[in-house]
C-alpha cells in the first residue's frame, strides 16, 4: 500500500519542534578547523543532551515503557541532513518515551553496516536506516530479521532486499522529472532555444542521486538537450564548489544551465561561478536549479540567485513514529509512505508543470513562505 502525507508547506505545526535545521551552510566555513570546532561544540552539546535524555529516559524506564531505537543516519553532509537528524531527535526524545541510539555514519557504508550490527547486539526494539547506498543490504537485514528487530527505512531506498517493514521518503525520480519539465517551460517562456547543461550529481550509489538523474535525463533525452558533463559533488558544498571550479575552466562560455542535485552543492557552485565571473540566476547567463528546498536555498531563490528549487522533505520522523506505533499495537503499517514535495521558483512565468500525468504547481518564493518553513 502507498500513502501520501501532507507537504511541509502546510506543516506549520512542525516549526515549533525544529530547534535546528537548514539555513547556515551557504556561509559555512568548510575548512577542517571550522569542522573540528563544530564537531567539538556538537559533542559538548550531545553530552549535555545525553545527560538530560538519560535522566528523562530513567523516569520513563521506571514506568517500564521506554522504546529503544537505533538510527543509522547517512552523515552530516548537508543542511537537509541536519534537518533530518533534528526531526528524528525531536520525535524520538526521552521526553516522548524513547531511548534513541544515534549513529552518524559519515557517508561510509561499512560504518553504516556496523552500526546496524551494533544495534542488533544492543537488542534495540526498532532500527531506522537511511541507506547511504541502495545496494548491499540483504545480509544485514536478514540478521535484523533473525534477531526479530523490525527495520524502518527512511529517505533513500534499499533496492536489493525487502526485509524491512516500511519505507518513508521522497519520490526522487519525480523530483528529477519536475526539474526537467520546469526547465523546458522556463526556457520557452524566456525564448531560450538551446540548452547546454552541466549537472553536479549527489553521492554515487545513493537512490536520491539515481532517481534525480534518471528523471532529469528522461526529459533531457526527450527534448534533445545537450548534457555537457555530469560529475558527483557528493551532496556537499565543498564538492559542488570543486566540481563547478573545474567546469568553469573546462567549459568556459559553453554552458547556460547548471543542475545541482542538492542545495549545498548549489551554494558551492554559486561561489565557484562568482569567482570565475559567470553570472547566474534570474538576471544571469546561467539558469541555476537545485533540490531540497532548505531555507537558505529559498532565500537565494527569493533573491533571484537560484532560479528553481525542487523540494525533498526531511521531516520523515513523525511518519516513522506512526509506523512504530502501528507495530507496537500489533497492526501492519503501510509498506511505502511518500512525503509530498513542492516545487519553488523565483519568477512567476511557469505557473504549473505536468509530471507523471499530474499537474504540479510552481510556488513563487516569498519571505512569508520562508519564515513559515520548518527547515
Ligand atoms: O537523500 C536525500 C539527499 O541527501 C538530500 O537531497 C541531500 O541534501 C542529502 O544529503
Amino acid at each position: 500500500m502507498k500513502r501520501k502525507v501532507v507537504s511541509v508547506l502546510v506543516c506549520a505545526a512542525m516549526v515549533a519542534t525544529m530547534a535546528v535545521g537548514c539555513g547556515s551552510s551557504s556561509s559555512t566555513d568548510t575548512s577542517s578547523d571550522a569542522a573540528a570546532t563544530t564537531e567539538e561544540d556538537t559533542a559538548a552539546a550531545d553530552d549535555a543532551a545525553a545527560t538530560d535524555d538519560a535522566a528523562a529516559t530513567d523516569d520513563a524506564a521506571a514506568d517500564g515503557d521506554v522504546i529503544t531505537i537505533g538510527f543509522a543516519q547517512v552523515g552530516h553532509e548537508s543542511d537537509w541532513r541536519t534537518a533530518s537528524t533534528q526531526s528524528c531527535q525531536d520525535v524520538f526524545s526521552a521526553e516522548n518515551g524513547y531511548d534513541l541510539q544515534f549513529v552518524d555514519c559519515d557517508n561510509d557504508s561499512a560504518v553504516q553496516l556496523e552500526a546496524v550490527r551494533g544495534f542488533i547486539e544492543q537488542q534495540v526494539d526498532y532500527i531506522i536506516i537511511d541507506p547511504i547506498v541502495s545496494t548491499g543490504w540483504d545480509t544485514v537485514l536478514t540478521e535484523c530479521e533473525d534477531a526479530g528487530i523490525p527495520v524502518i527505512v527512511i529517505d533513500r531506498t534499499i533496492d536489493d532486499s525487502d526485509k524491512y517493514v516500511s519505507w518513508v521518503g521522497s519520490e526522487f525520480k519525480t523530483e528529477g522529472l519536475a526539474a526537467g519539465e520546469w526547465l523546458k517551460a522556463y526556457a520557452e517562456a524566456k525564448g531560450i532555444s538551446e540548452l547546454n547543461i552541466l549537472v553536479i550529481e549527489g553521492s554515487t550509489g545513493a537512490s536520491a542521486t539515481i532517481g534525480r538523474t534518471e528523471g532529469f535525463n528522461e526529459i533531457a533525452e526527450r527534448e534533445g538537450w545537450n548534457i555537457i558533463d555530469s560529475q558527483t559533488g557528493d551532496f556537499t558544498q565543498e564538492g559542488g564548489q570543486t566540481v563547478m571550479e573545474s567546469y568553469c575552466k573546462s567549459y568556459e562560455g559553453q554552458f547556460n544551465v547548471v543542475i545541482c542535485q542538492n542545495d549545498n552543492e548549489a551554494f558551492g557552485a554559486m561561489d565557484a561561478m562568482t569567482a570565475a565571473g559567470v553570472s547566474y540566476g534570474v538576471d544571469g547567463d546561467v539558469i541555476l536549479v537545485s533540490f531540497d528546498g532548505c531555507r537558505t536555498a529559498l532565500d537565494y531563490c527569493l533573491a533571484g540567485d537560484i532560479n528553481a528549487v525542487f523540494e525533498c522533505n526531511p521531516m520523515a520522523a513523525p511518519m516513522v513514529e506512526e509506523v512504530i506505533q502501528a507495530l507496537a499495537a500489533g497492526e501492519t503499517p503501510e509498506a511505502e509512505i511518500f512525503v509530498e514535495e513542492s516545487c519553488f521558483a523565483s519568477e512567476d512565468n511557469v505557473p504549473t508543470i505536468e509530471v507523471n500525468g499530474e499537474t504540479k504547481e510552481m510556488t513563487v518564493v516569498t519571505q512569508e513562505l520562508i519564515d513559515a518553513r520548518p527547515f
